[in-house]
């Protein structure tokens, strides 16, 4: 298996400051796959949704899968949050830590940040909150199916969770079969 760290969850529980603080912490480097399809594309997520359709967008998704699958190690892999949902094997990648936060929890934490606004104007699927949380609610089972391990990140600091994270990487003593 690979040995990428891989981060997934719905839109806004922070995989981008979690994946940039554990890459300080761990010395590895941060790939994050909206990032590698916007430089691909020379344009952002919402043109793309906009032009093409989210079923071109989910191809680029399943694209740089592919590609990070066959080229990508030891890096930390900040993913969409579609992109478990859309892609073939994202446990192909690494270990797939799951971030999982309620609704609630996810706006309280966009809400409080310096440009809530910005945050949700980025995200074509998060324009109307109704279906934003209808949309996390009907992923909920398959994020869970898709990770190694799950870290529920409500009212958590980043450092409480880059604990939990690590704790959780941290190798079975000898002689578990945990
Ligand atoms: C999406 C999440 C976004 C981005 C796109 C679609 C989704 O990434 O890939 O807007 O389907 O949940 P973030 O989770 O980084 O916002």
């Amino acid at each position: 298996m690979k040995n990428n760290i891989v981060l997934i969850g719905f839109m806004g529980v922070g995989k981008g400051s979690i994946s940039r603080t554990l890459s300080k912490m761990l010395d590895m480097l941060v790939l994050d796959t909206d990032d590698v399809i916007v430089s691909m594309e020379k344009r952002e997520i919402k043109t793309i949704f906009k032009k093409e359709g989210e079923g071109y967008f989910r191809d680029l998704e399943n694209k740089v899968c592919r590609w990070m699958a066959a080229n990508i190690d030891h890096t930390i892999i900040a993913t969409g949050g579609g992109f478990p949902i859309y892609v073939d094997d994202v446990k192909a990648l690494g270990r797939v830590i799951y971030l999982k936060n309620s609704f609630k929890g996810i706006m309280d934490r966009i809400e409080s940040s310096h440009n809530p606004k910005k945050k949700l104007k980025k995200r074509p699927l998060f324009k109307d909150q109704k279906k934003a949380k209808a949309l996390l609610e009907s992923r909920l089972e398959k994020y869970a199916a898709a990770a190694d391990i799950t870290i529920d990140v409500e009212g958590k600091t980043v450092a409480e969770v880059i604990a939990e994270i690590t704790e959780a990487l941290k190798p079975a003593p000898v002689g578990t079969d945990a």
